[in-house]
């Protein structure tokens, strides 16, 4: 299942907008109840505008209501070739935190992780009390 959900990451990064990198990434967010939102890199000539597939498929997804998240999947290439690992960065680990516990799933290309092994600890609505 989440082998087919990595297939899904690579064909949403056809649609990757990357002109400055030429690092094309998709992503693809299962819900709980089994629906796949696809997102891609969406890069801007003022480069710091540019958002991550993966910020792209979360923000596809809660824009439409959906707000339990199990697994995401993302593969990232410049030339094709998706057997290396795409690590999620930073903000985009943040984002999934506000929506995801623990134990949400990461595909990558060598294989399943938890949202925990890259981010332990993380920003949330406690720190705001
Ligand atoms: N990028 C993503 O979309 N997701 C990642 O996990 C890492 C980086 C994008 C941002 C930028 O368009 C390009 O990859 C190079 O950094």
């Amino acid at each position: 299942m989440y082998n087919q959900l990595f297939e899904f990451a690579v064909k949403a990064a056809e649609n990757a907008y990357c002109k400055y990198s030429g690092f094309h990434v998709g992503a693809a967010l299962l819900t709980a109840d089994g629906k796949i939102y696809t997102g891609c890199n969406v890069e801007n000539a003022s480069y710091s505008m540019t958002i991550c597939a993966e910020r792209t498929a979360i923000f596809k997804a809660v824009s439409e209501g959906a707000r339990d998240f199990s697994a995401i999947a993302v593969a990232g290439s410049s030339d094709g070739d998706f057997s290396k690992n795409c690590t999620p960065c930073g903000a985009c680990l943040q984002v999934m935190s506000e929506f995801c516990g623990r134990d949400f799933k990461i595909i990558l290309a060598d294989g399943v992780h938890n949202l925990s092994d890259f981010l332990p600890v993380s920003f949330g609505e406690e720190n705001l009390k």
